[in-house]
């Protein structure tokens, strides 16, 4: 591929207190992909994600978001480009003490640029989007799991992201809310051009939702590619995710329950 990659990790290793997390991974993410991470639980995804938004800064290698090296941005210029990036965290994480409009109009308002008449009419739309129009005046405690997943996807969404970062976004919903949220995932990224990165267990949402995937294994990324691939993987390791088989090389080192 000769386009331009929105980001790239390139060759990033991060440990944390000398245990080592990333070892050199290599990943590009194009314009208008909607790539989903997959890997086991404890591997990293998370951790790629954060070091995307620049909270985190790699020990080796290099994060480049188009031609911006995010880990030597200052710290306005850093606050810029998080601006340009729509993240929606693993447990929701809204306000509990704020409201949803509240909740939604937060990143507007610390930009200071538009008019609280304008932020209304904005957090409006942003929840007739995800089909949670009239929830305004709703705290987040009296919401559903769904229902706040999709209110942080509308707040993911106010400052128009030209990129999207989803951290299991059907963690926790039943299989019908989760092909919801996965629709929205899907229409929502065509409609308005974006990119995103959806880290993910379930192998229904992710084959549902990508146009490209790649795993994380042992701390580099060891296939990417089409879904078509990763469903006929020749690789043990993809093929055991992919199929969720109990033998095969990710649980050899677990102990055998018949005999512990
Ligand atoms: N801030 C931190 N300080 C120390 N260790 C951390 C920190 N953040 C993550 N880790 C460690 O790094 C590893 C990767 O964590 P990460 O949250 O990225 O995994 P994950 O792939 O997202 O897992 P899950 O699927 O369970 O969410 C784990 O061993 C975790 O304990
Ligand atoms: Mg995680």
């Amino acid at each position: 591929m000769t386009e331009t990659p929105l980001v790239h990790l390139n060759q990033v290793v991060l440990a944390f207190a000398g245990k080592p997390v990333l070892n050199g991974v290599e990943l590009k993410i194009f314009p208008q992909d909607r790539l989903v991470i997959l890997g086991q639980s404890g591997g990293g995804k998370s951790t790629m994600l954060r070091l995307i938004l620049g909270i985190l800064k790699p020990s080796g290698g290099e994060i480049k978001y188009k031609h911006l090296r995010v880990s030597r941005l200052s710290r306005s210029k850093l606050n810029l480009l998080r601006s340009r990036i729509g993240m929606v965290y693993q447990y929701s994480a809204l306000i509990s003490s704020l409201n949803v409009r509240a909740n939604l109009a937060l990143p507007v308002r610390e930009l200071g640029r538009k008019s609280e008449s304008d932020i209304d009419k904005l957090v409006e739309e942003k929840l007739a989007m995800v089909g949670m129009s009239g929830t305004e005046d709703k705290m987040p405690s009296e919401l559903s799991g769904g229902m706040r997943k999709r209110v942080s996807l509308a707040r993911a969404l106010m400052l128009d992201p030209e990129l999207v970062l989803f951290d299991e976004p059907s963690a926790g919903l039943d299989p019908v809310m989760s092909s919801v949220i996965d629709e929205l995932i899907i229409n929502l990224t065509e409609k308005t051009n974006t990119t995103s990165v959806i880290v993910t267990h379930e192998m229904d949402s992710a084959f549902r939702i990508a146009t490209r995937m790649a795993m994380l294994y042992q701390g580099s990324i060891i296939q990417e590619g089409k879904p078509e691939d990763f469903k006929s993987s020749d690789h043990p390791v993809v093929r055991q995710f992919v199929t969720g088989e109990v033998e095969g090389p990710m649980t050899e080192s677990l102990p055998d329950a018949d005999n512990t």
